[in-house]
């Protein structure tokens, strides 16, 4: 069988940042509160839809593997809040990009969906179905924020991530993997109202809005062990010892959650990679995007015995255990950009409180 390796990775964070303090206006809540509870300081909001997030994060990937887009054969994005319904977001994305020889195919397994894609296009890429995988997990989740329920109000932020997978003769790549799922406790994160299972017009009479409700401390308890498990049994399947891990890069919902899921693996927490203060929860862009900022500070050594877990909506979970390339330098840079916005975050915010209410003179 072929190997696979990560050889491109970029990311795409939207501009306009909301800050604990700017929270502090729109709910019953605290810098302090969110910090120690969380490890939140700030989170991006997006002023564009969630496929151009990707396409920008795509670019950059591909840039960083010295592909061309028509290079791709594959273009798989990880979302649960794609633009609409149909097409998918990775049409959407596909298309944006030039990706002329791709076929494009969503992945919704919320915050864990970019491991989730991650497995299935390295799989791929190992059994020769494909050559070349351009994997992104992109989400504009504040979009089903209701900022006024300090509950989910303080937690999520938007962005885009991507790497390219690319088939290799190198040694190394994905060692170990595992996705689980427990559909008993959808309930516990989920956005009802946002599916056929709906009664449109009750929804409507009722004014009920479709947002993200979540019952924080059971999805607490829940991520905590799913996550442990999963890292844990990745590097075993992998045939690692706990000290041969070299970082590890968690989904970051949480710094709680992240000590702990360190803590199962006896890591120094020098060998944990953080970024949650500056993005929050990006759902499924969360990976991708710390991956990068970690190749980008130079937390990734050529080789390194890298483990990822997540945890999400669903209730699911995912880990992998990836060993790196030899190269953790980008071949090429893209100039793509975002079109520009002034960054005034509560005017970006205005259509979201006229359809939830709250806002800063609530
Ligand atoms: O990526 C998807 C997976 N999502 C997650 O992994 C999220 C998992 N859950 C969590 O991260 C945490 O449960 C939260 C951060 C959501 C909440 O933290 P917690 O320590 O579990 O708080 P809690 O819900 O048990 O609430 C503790 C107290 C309560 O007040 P009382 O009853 O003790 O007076 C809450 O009302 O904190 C209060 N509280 C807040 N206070 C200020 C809850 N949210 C807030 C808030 N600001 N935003």
């Amino acid at each position: 069988m072929t190997g696979s390796a990560i050889t491109g990775w970029g990311k795409c964070l939207p501009p306009t940042v909301l800050t604990n303090h700017d929270l502090e206006m729109l709910v019953d809540t605290s810098d302090d509160w969110i910090t120690s509870r969380t490890g939140i300081k700030e989170r991006r909001i997006s002023h564009v839809g969630t496929a151009e997030l990707a396409t920008v994060a795509g670019f950059r990937a591909l840039a960083a593997a010295g592909l061309e887009p028509p290079d791709v054969d594959l273009v798989s994005v990880a979302t649960c809040t794609p633009d609409m319904l149909l097409p998918s977001a990775a049409s959407l994305v596909q298309d944006r990009l030039g990706a002329v020889n791709a076929g494009a195919v969503d992945q919704n397994a919320a915050c864990s969906g970019f491991l989730y894609s991650l497995i299935t296009a390295s799989g791929m890429v190992q059994a020769g179905i494909v050559e070349s995988a351009l994997v992104i997990g992109a989400e504009r989740l504040t979009y089903f924020i209701d900022f006024t329920d300090r509950g989910t109000a303080v937690l999520f932020g938007d962005g885009a991530g991507a790497v390219v997978v690319q088939a290799t003769d190198e040694p190394g790549g994905l060692k170990g993997s595992r996705m689980g799922s427990d559909g008993s406790l959808a309930k516990l994160l989920w956005a009802p109202g946002s599916g056929t299972a709906t009664d449109r017009v009750a929804l409507e009479s009722n004014h009920k809005h479709l947002a993200v409700e979540m019952n924080g401390p059971e999805v607490f308890k829940k991520a905590v062990t799913a996550m442990g498990d999963a890292a844990a049994a990745v590097v075993e399947q992998a045939g690692w010892a706990l000290d041969d891990v070299d970082i590890l890069i968690p989904h970051q919902a949480n710094i709680r959650i992240i000590d702990a899921t360190a803590r199962r693996l006896h890591l120094d927490p020098a060998k944990v990679f953080i970024n949650i203060a500056s993005y929050g929860n990006t759902s499924a862009a969360t990976i991708p995007i710390a991956l990068t900022e970690a190749l980008e500070m130079g937390r990734v050594e050529p080789g390194a015995r890298i483990v990822f877990a997540a945890f999400g909506a669903g209730l699911s979970w995912a880990a992998a255990a990836y060993e790196f390339g030899s190269r953790t330098e980008p071949l090429g840079v893209s100039d793509a950009e975002l079109p520009p916005t002034d960054g005034d975050v509560m005017a970006l915010l205005a259509e979201n409180f006229a359809y939830f209410g709250g806002g800063p003179d609530r």
